[in-house]
């Protein structure tokens, strides 16, 4: 299927290159999908995107999915691709659309002109819905005049009526701490390090796409508040975030100061795609007015990701809170702590003055030790070719192993985990090709070697007492 979309792409780039308005040659420099250099299967890409279409139904599943969708199948409308062409949409990128992002974004659409509520998706949250706001506004701006295209009734004004109404609400009709920094929740004020991968890479997509000032300083204000509050400052966690604070005028019941992994994995991974919208966008003066902000993302998400890997694993995996030996391992969190990994050090190669912010050896090797542990060929943790992820964290309750998780895909599924493993593939992905090096971790890959090694000697300790019996 890959391949045949190759060629659907290839054929409509054909009439576009011979126009002079559209020499956009760097749209074929980022490479989409799996690449020589991957060990996920295009049969295991298959089943998690399966996996996805029928698991990813609340708002920000949805917002992960989409996410992953364009990261691996369509890296040049990406914040993350190598030019700054995604932030200069036109109809003509409409040919480089990963499938299925229309149709998901249609009804979303129809859903939500039928509710006329002020979120993209109905939710308590006040944050998880604004994570499928990047690619409502990467569908509209590449229909065709009025947009009616993309559902019945639907016209252009609608869907930005929409998103302005999503806009809206977060600045002006959610709780705040007095500090100003926008509770993740519609009913008090809390404070989720998940707000961090849901609210401000929305603002810089549409900051950077629509030259908007207000909405760029937003989303690095959101990131840098969220810091202040959820940051470990001192011991030996210092730099790592804790889950949600609570503690401030107008705070709820819900607290959880634990070090939850993906907690710090959305926001490590938010950080990253607000810092590529402002470094990589196409207008000058904004990406100079950003590039002090650009370098404070670098330097915190890189605090995240070096202490990410001095925390203890178990088999090979890290901790659903990464401090905490007596909470279970996680491969939902691993997952996407490694792709934050990957993708720090593509934009430390990538832009000019983040080198400072490349994750250090050891992390680089850790994160590939990771990616191996995943993506094994026994399909222990990620299964061929059904794409299951396991052990994975509950989705709805984070302190909490999920139940019945099957490698066939009959029992449950944590659709955010499958997004994460796309992510990480991309970000990977993304870093080798432009140069980076995968470092090579084939004489120490841990909990793999140690495996097979014990059950080789259980293999022939079985011989011996049969031959010797
Ligand atoms: C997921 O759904 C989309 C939209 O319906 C479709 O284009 C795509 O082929 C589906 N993918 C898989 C692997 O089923
Ligand atoms: C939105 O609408 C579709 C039908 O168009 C429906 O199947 C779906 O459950 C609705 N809700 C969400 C959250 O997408
Ligand atoms: C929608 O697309 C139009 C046409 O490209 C553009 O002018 C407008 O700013 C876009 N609005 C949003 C919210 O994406
Ligand atoms: C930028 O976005 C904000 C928030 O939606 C809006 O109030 C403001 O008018 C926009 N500025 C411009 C110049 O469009
Ligand atoms: C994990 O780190 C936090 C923050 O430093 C600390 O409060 C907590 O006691 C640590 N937990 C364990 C099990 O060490």
């Amino acid at each position: 299927m890959l391949v045949a979309l190759a060629c659907v792409v290839a054929v409509l780039a054909q009439p576009l290159l011979a126009s002079p308005t559209s020499l956009r040659l760097s749209k074929r420099d980022d490479q989409p999908g799996l690449q020589s250099s991957s060990a996920l299967v295009e049969r295991q890409v298959q089943g998690i995107e399966a996996l996805l279409n029928r698991t990813a139904l609340l708002s920000w599943e949805t917002g992960a999915h989409l996410e992953a969708l364009v990261e691996f199948h369509s890296p040049s409308l990406s914040p993350f691709s190598s030019e700054s062409d995604w932030s200069e949409l036109t109809p003509r990128d409409a040919a480089f659309l990963p499938p299925g992002l229309l149709s998901r974004v249609g009804q979303i659409m129809g859903n939500a002109s039928e509710s006329g509520g002020p979120q993209l998706m109905q939710d308590g949250s006040a944050a998880d819905p604004a994570s499928v706001g990047p690619f409502v506004v990467l569908a509209n701006f590449t229909l065709d005049n009025d947009g009616s295209e993309l559902v019945q009734g639907v016209g252009r004004g609608e869907i930005e009526a929409a998103v302005q109404r999503q806009v809206d609400v977060l600045l002006q009709g959610t709780p705040k701490t007095a500090d100003g920094a926008i509770s993740h929740r519609t009913e008090d004020v809390e404070l989720w390090s998940d707000f961090v991968y849901m609210v401000p890479p929305f603002f810089a997509y549409l900051g950077a796409l629509t030259q908007n000032r207000t909405l760029l300083q937003a989303a690095y204000d959101q990131c840098r508040l969220y810091r202040e509050h959820l940051r470990v400052s001192s011991g030996d966690e210092a730099g790592l975030w804790r889950h949600i604070d609570n503690r401030f005028e107008g705070g709820g019941d819900m607290r959880d100061d634990g070090l939850w992994a993906t907690g710090n994995g959305w926001a490590a991974q938010g950080m990253l795609r607000v810092l590529a919208s402002f470094a990589n966008q196409d207008d000058d003066d904004l990406q100079n007015a950003f590039e002090s902000q650009a370098r404070d993302l670098g330097d915190w998400v890189k605090e995240i990701v070096e202490r990410t890997w001095e925390m203890p694993r178990r088999s090979g995996l890290l901790y659903n809170y990464l401090n905490d030996t007596s909470s279970f391992a996680d491969a939902s969190g691993s997952a996407i702590l490694a792709s934050a990994t990957y993708r720090l050090a593509y934009v430390a190669r990538e832009f000019d003055g983040l080198s400072s912010s490349a994750p250090s050896s050891s992390s680089l090797s850790a994160a590939e030790r990771m990616y191996r542990t995943l993506i094994t060929s026994d399909g222990r943790h990620l299964s061929n070719p059904q794409g299951v992820l396991r052990p994975v964290v509950d989705p709805m309750s984070f302190d909490l192993q999920l139940d019945n998780v099957r490698a066939d895909g009959s029992g449950s599924v944590s659709p955010e985990g499958e997004a994460f493993v796309l992510l990480l593939e991309s970000a990977r992905r993304d870093y080798l090709a432009n140069g980076g090096d995968v470092p090579d971790v084939s004489a120490d890959s841990g909990a793999d070697r140690a495996g097979a090694a014990s059950s080789l000697v259980g293999v022939l300790a079985a011989v011996a007492v049969l031959l010797f019996a």
